[in-house]
């Protein structure tokens, strides 16, 4: 059983593999993701270490002068996407999006060390991308975190990589959409219109790409020039796990500079978190940066923060509200409580269970000790492939696969799950 999985999830790497990156899938998404790529190079790692290397060697190439490393990387024209580079139009040589996605490399590059069997290939290859992870660190703090409160706003849904969450629904109705240039979106011609994000929806995500297009995709102004500026703790967990992961890879490598100064990132982010926790759901919420209030959505972006070493207390909390969703979903764990009102089990990231997502979480709720609730994520997930195959997301109510199939993380996830103890294949 467990070989079969394992052969079928290396095959949708390789059926995925355009040679020096992979595409999330054939059709909807036919260029290299940010947050795809690395978690995807942890899935080619189990079976071919230097391929896993080269898939994030090939992302950081087109990391930007500042810092910034782009959410895609546009390698081939394909008109099958939009919005394509030239919406984006942000004067790249191989063309980019302008905005970024979850900073998950760090903790990546941290693990694929720690496993390698070819550790002279892993030393050599880490060294050289500690400093570029390191710049990407920087610049989201020098960016995106103008007043130093140790957390950082996220200027685009997209760069939450949980794109229509409920989340942004108060602050993207602030978006205008005068202006917005006609389009025809290609998404809804790959996967089924009822299980991704509405027009109105898109239009205020084009709004806000011409707007920071209008001013030259400039760093330095594109933060305090959105209208929308959200600081998602899932987002920013991941951006602190990834500075202490990059820290004791930083120490074990000899650069004690990176070291001291990713830790100091990781510590200042743990602290600042704790002004996202609301007891009243039991989890972390979001932060609208524009009106300075916690925004009230119960979604999984404030359970993904025990990806960071949060305080036990406060994985233990997420643990039982996970447990409880356990109750309403039959699969955990659902991108937003099935008993919010605006909770629909396939649209995208308003329910739908994601395997990175879950992942990520069984991975710090491990840490924190929480076992119980680890092995129920770890067996769903790998229930929910054997029901309806490696799709992009599934219902957390009935688990019919949605979005698009054969997809390249999901099978990534797939492997790491299988190589862990817990695992029942
Ligand atoms: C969608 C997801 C995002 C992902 C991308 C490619 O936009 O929301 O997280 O990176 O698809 O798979």
């Amino acid at each position: 059983m467990k070989h079969a999985l394992i052969a079928q999830a290396e095959q949708v790497l390789r059926r995925n593999d355009r040679g020096t990156y992979t595409v999330p899938t054939h059709g909807l998404y036919p260029f290299q993701w940010n947050w795809d790529s690395v978690l995807s190079a942890l899935g080619f790692a189990h079976f071919d270490e230097a391929r896993a290397w080269t898939e994030i060697d090939t992302l950081f190439a087109h990391q930007w002068e500042d810092g910034m490393v782009p959410h895609i990387i546009f390698h081939e024209r394909d008109e099958g996407y939009f919005p394509g580079p030239d919406v984006w139009s942000t004067g790249r040589a191989v063309p980019t999006s302008g905005i970024t996605q979850p900073p998950v490399a760090g903790f990546a590059v941290r693990r694929m060390v720690d496993n390698a069997k070819d550790k002279d290939l892993a030393t050599q290859r880490a060294r050289a991308l500690l400093p570029r992870i390191h710049a990407w660190h920087r610049w989201f703090f020098n960016s995106r975190d103008p007043e130093a409160s140790g957390l950082v706003a996220i200027i685009h849904p997209w760069e939450s990589g949980r794109d229509n969450s409920i989340d942004w629904d108060a602050a993207l109705a602030r978006v205008p959409t005068e202006g917005v240039e006609p389009f025809t979106r290609r998404d809804i011609q790959h996967a089924n219109p009822a299980h991704r994000p509405t027009h109105a929806q898109y239009e205020r995500y084009i709004w806000l790409v011409q707007t920071f297009r209008s001013l030259g995709w400039d760093n330095t102004k594109l933060h305090d020039a959105s209208p929308f500026r959200v600081v998602d703790p899932g987002f920013n967990a991941i951006l602190i796990r990834s500075c202490a992961d990059l820290a004791e890879l930083a120490e074990q490598l000899g650069e004690p500079e990176i070291a001291k100064q990713s830790r100091d990132f990781a510590t200042r982010g743990i602290a600042a978190l704790e002004k996202l926790w609301s007891d009243a759901h039991g989890q972390y919420l979001c932060l609208d940066r524009s009106t300075g209030e916690l925004i009230d959505s119960p979604s999984i972006g404030g359970l993904l923060a025990a990806f960071a070493a949060v305080p036990t207390e406060r994985a233990a909390a997420i643990a039982r509200r996970i447990d409880k969703l356990g109750d309403a979903a039959k699969f955990l764990v659902p991108s937003h409580d099935p008993s919010a009102p605006e909770f629909d089990d396939l649209r995208y990231w308003r329910g739908p269970v994601w395997l990175i997502v879950n992942y990520m979480i069984a991975d710090g709720l491990s840490t924190a000790g929480q076992h119980a609730t680890v092995e129920r994520i770890i067996a769903d997930s790998l229930a929910l492939i054997h029901e309806s195959g490696f799709a992009e997301y599934y219902s957390p109510i009935t688990a019919e696969p949605c979005g698009g199939a054969h997809f390249t993380w999901t099978a990534a996830m797939v492997l790491e799950f299988l190589a862990q103890p817990a695992a029942v294949a």
